[in-house]
């Protein structure tokens, strides 16, 4: 069994912070499965969707997988939204969800400093009604995949890092 955390939940729960704080607290690596896809096809995700389309993208997230698989371990994982549908998730590490409600998700990412900069960058963020729709048909698949489940709801980042390590760190 792998020692990665593999931290999965809806677009703009806060994956990203919490895995850079728990990389800092934690003094491991951490990794964010966009960030690698887009250096691998040295294009930003809004770019691949255009110009590629969203199976393409699918196809590279499952590449990204059976890298992590066959070259990665005791490291801290952020997937993107969508990640956890590859086929070898389980083989990966612990699966760590973060979970809120979409209401909780809206209201961070409308009122976030760079707020225009953080919806632009999610295509699949770019009308709520969809964004919400998305979020009801992912909802259940998410908790059953993961390991652990952790509400973010009304917790500060310190707090969500240290219960991630209690409760998913071997
Ligand atoms: C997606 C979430 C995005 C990114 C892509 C697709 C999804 O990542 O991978 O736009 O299907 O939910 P974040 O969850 O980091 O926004």
């Amino acid at each position: 069994m792998k020692k990665n955390i593999i931290l999965i939940g809806f677009m703009g729960v806060g994956k990203g912070t919490t895995a850079r704080a728990y990389a800092q607290r934690y003094n491991c690596f951490n990794i964010d499965t966009d960030d690698l896809i887009e250096s691998k096809e040295n294009k930003k995700i809004k770019e691949i969707f255009e110009e590629n389309g969203e199976a393409y993208f699918r196809d590279c997230e499952q590449a990204c997988a059976n890298w992590i698989e066959l070259s990665v371990d005791n490291s801290f994982i952020s997937c993107g939204g969508g990640f956890y549908n590859v086929s070898n998730l389980k083989e990966l590490g612990t699966i760590v969800l973060l979970d809120a409600s979409y209401e909780w998700i809206y209201n961070r990412l409308s009122t976030a400093e760079n707020s225009k900069a953080k919806l632009k960058k999610r295509p699949l963020f770019s009308e709520p009604k969809k964004a919400k729709k998305l979020y009801k048909e992912r909802e259940k698949a998410y908790k059953k995949i993961a390991d652990v489940v952790i509400d973010v709801e009304n917790k500060t980042i310190k707090a969500l890092v240290k219960e991630i390590h209690k409760k998913a760190y071997i």
